[in-house]
Order: C-alpha cells, then structure tokens, then sequence
C-alpha cells in the first residue's frame, strides 16, 4: 500500500510526495527529488526532525538524544518514520532551504592545520575551482559539509565555522575523536597541500530573520564553529540586536576560539560572552578579560537568564549547538521557561 504524504515548509510551500510500503521520508521525498536534511539515516544524529501533524506511522529504532525529550509534540526522525497511512510532515525551515538535487560534490586544498588545544583543530582549506560552481565558498551561516575520509567512502559532516566568501576559503573547527576514521586521518597524516573530496553545503541550521528580537547563541566543544560562522555573518552585516555567546567549558584553559570571539567582540557592540566554567579551580590564568566567566554549565547560565526576563519582546531567539546531551538539556530549559518552540533552533554534534 502507498501512502501520500504531504511535505510543509514553515512559509507554507506544498509538496505531495508518495511513500511506497517500507519507505521512509526521507526515502519517498529522495525518489520524488527532494532531498530532506538526512545526515546518518539511522536515527543517531537528529538532522531529520519534522513534526507529523496528521497520519500515522512506524517507526525504525533510533536514539532518544538525536530527538531530545522537549521537541514540539508530533516530532520525529524522518529518516525512521515509515508512513502507514497518508501523513501531513511540518518540515522546520523555509521553502529556500528546500532542494530538489543532491549537495554539490567538491574538492577542496587543506592550506593550514592549526592545533588549537590537545584536541581541537583548526583545518583551512580552499575550494578547487569547478565549472559549475565557480571558486567560491558559498553557504548559508551555520551549514556544514560532509569531508571524505581520504581513501575511502565515509564521510563526516563538519561545519564551517567561517562564512561564504569569494576566495573558496572554508574553516572548520574539528574534535579529534580518539580511533575516528577522519580524526586519525587528520592527527596523524594530514599535510597542506592534501586534497580532499566534500559534499555540500548542507543543512538547515542557521539564522533565522526576527527584527530587533535579541540572539542568544549557546555552545559547548566545536558546538562553537557554527555559532562562530552566524556571529561573524551578523558582524558583516551589522546586525543591531542584543545578542549573547554562551560557552560551556570545563575548566577556562578548554576554551577555544577565544581570538576569533574577541574580534567578534570589538566589532559587535551589542554582543556579550559569557564562559560557564564547570571546574572553577582550573587556570583562572586562562581567563580572557573580553569575557564574563561564571561558575556552572550553560544550561544553568540559560535557565537564570531566562529566568530574569519579564518582558515578552526580549525573549530571545536561541541557537544552540553542542553534544547531543547538552542540546537536549538545554532544549529542555527552553521548554521550563515556555519559549516557543519556534524561537529554539538546535544542531546536534554526533556521531555519523
Ligand atoms: C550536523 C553536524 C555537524 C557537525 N559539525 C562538527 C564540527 O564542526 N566539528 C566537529 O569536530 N564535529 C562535528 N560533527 C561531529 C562529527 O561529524 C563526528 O564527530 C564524526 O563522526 C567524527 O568523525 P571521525 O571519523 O573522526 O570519528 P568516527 O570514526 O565517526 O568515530 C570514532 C569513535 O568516536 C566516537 N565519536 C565520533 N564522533 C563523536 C561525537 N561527536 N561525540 C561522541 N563520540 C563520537 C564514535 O562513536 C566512535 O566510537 C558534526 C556532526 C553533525 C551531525
Ligand atoms: S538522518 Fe535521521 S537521525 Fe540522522
């Protein structure tokens, strides 16, 4: 039996895609040439949530933390949703972020490696000039690309932590994973001047339009790069509001960035930082004067500052990005607090 299922985008564009038995979303929207945000397929990484408001339907296995407990009612991986009758899906972004053909494949010239921390990396890379898409680096504020492991099929996404540019100039800010296939690639052997194949851009989170409403950006580990990518997009375009940069830590010496977020600082007047340190007794040395530094975790500096509003109009727009743990927390301060699942846009840092 097929089941018809009816794709809305948040500004009201209509697609009717058929899903054939055993099929999920994503798969039926894939045959019909659109292509849903869809990172794992198999439930871990969350990039597929959308929200079914009428219809029913199965679902494969897949990890709470890629949902989180505090998605608006009728959330699911669409990755997983098999329909079993006709469905209506709320897809979370606008008709723009839409696309009816697969992410550009490129390539792309590592031109630095920089060590930022024991684990953290900076990778710089310029993108080879291709016939179709030019030699610029062109994305939205907090996209990302999905990097071949060199040799082989795998990809990891990766998001860009600059913003589009004309000179095919991309920055990543990556985690080395102890024993991962890119991570051990990019420790161990990566040399400038290595060429690696991309795909992309591709995602959904990014900033969203909302008038003078305040910005508050919460990250935890390369949760940063993102959020670093929307803050500089608002620097370049002189976005007036209040906007707020939390950074969860665990001690102040983990803090990474602190040079690119001090510039943001001295361009932006309107932006504040604050650093939650979980371990307080670490290198207060460490501590950069640019910045507020507090004890506790990010979710304890968003539930206080949420916790002090009392005027509607400055309930902020919040953009959080980080491990799938603390995204799910942080949702669920959101939540307490009765933000408007609307004003939470969140990216989960997993595995993939
Ligand atoms: C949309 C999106 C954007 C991302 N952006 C970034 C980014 O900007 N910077 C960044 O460093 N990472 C980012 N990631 C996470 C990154 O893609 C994964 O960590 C990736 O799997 C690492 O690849 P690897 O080959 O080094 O490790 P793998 O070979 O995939 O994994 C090796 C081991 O490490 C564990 N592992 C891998 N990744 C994680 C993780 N994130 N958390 C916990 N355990 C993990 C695995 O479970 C496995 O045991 C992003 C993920 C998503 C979904
Ligand atoms: S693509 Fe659905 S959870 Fe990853």
């Amino acid at each position: 039996m097929s089941c018809q299922v009816r794709l809305v985008t948040t500004d009201g564009d209509e697609r009717v895609v058929t899903a054939e038995a055993g099929q999920s979303v994503v798969e039926a929207a894939k045959q019909a040439d659109i292509i849903l945000p869809s990172l794992c397929g198999k439930g871990t990484c969350g990039t597929c949530v959308a929200q079914v408001t009428a219809g029913e339907y199965t679902l494969r296995p897949f990890e709470d933390d890629a949902l989180g407990s505090s998605a608006p009612e009728g959330s699911a991986l669409m990755c997983c949703a098999e329909p079993t009758s006709d469905l209506d899906v709320v897809l979370p972004f606008d008709s723009s972020r839409l696309i009816e053909q697969a992410p550009a494949e490129r390539e792309a010239v590592i031109t630095s490696i920089e060590r930022l921390t024991a684990h953290i990396v900076k990778l710089t890379m310029t993108l080879v000039e291709d016939e179709v898409t030019g030699s610029a680096a062109e994305f939205e504020a907090g996209q990302y690309m999905q990097l071949r492991v060199p040799g082989r099929a795998d990809l990891r996404a990766y998001s860009m932590s600059n913003v589009s540019n004309w000179d095919g100039t991309l920055e990543f800010l990556i985690h080395i994973r102890e024993g991962g296939l890119f991570s051990t690639y990019l420790d161990q052997q990566a040399r400038e001047g290595d060429v690696l194949e991309l795909v992309g851009p591709q995602g959904t989170f990014g900033l969203e339009e909302n008038g003078m409403r305040p910005r508050w950006f919460i990250g935890g580990g390369c949760g940063l790069a993102p959020l670093l990518s929307m803050l500089r997009r608002m620097a370049e375009w002189g976005d007036p509001q209040e906007t707020r940069l939390v950074l969860g830590v665990n001690t102040a010496a983990d803090l990474f960035g602190a040079d690119e977020i001090g510039e943001l600082v001295d361009q932006m007047p309107e932006l504040s930082v604050t650093v939650a340190v979980w371990h307080p007794d670490g290198d207060v040395t460490a501590q950069d004067e640019r910045f507020e530094y507090v004890e506790g975790s990010a979710v304890d500096v968003l539930r206080n500052g949420l916790g002090s509003i009392d005027d509607e109009e400055q309930v902020p727009d919040i953009y959080v990005c980080g491990p799938p743990g603390m995204v799910t927390a942080l949702e669920e301060v959101t939540t307490t607090a009765g933000v408007a699942p609307e004003r939470v846009h969140t990216e989960r840092i997993s595995a993939n």
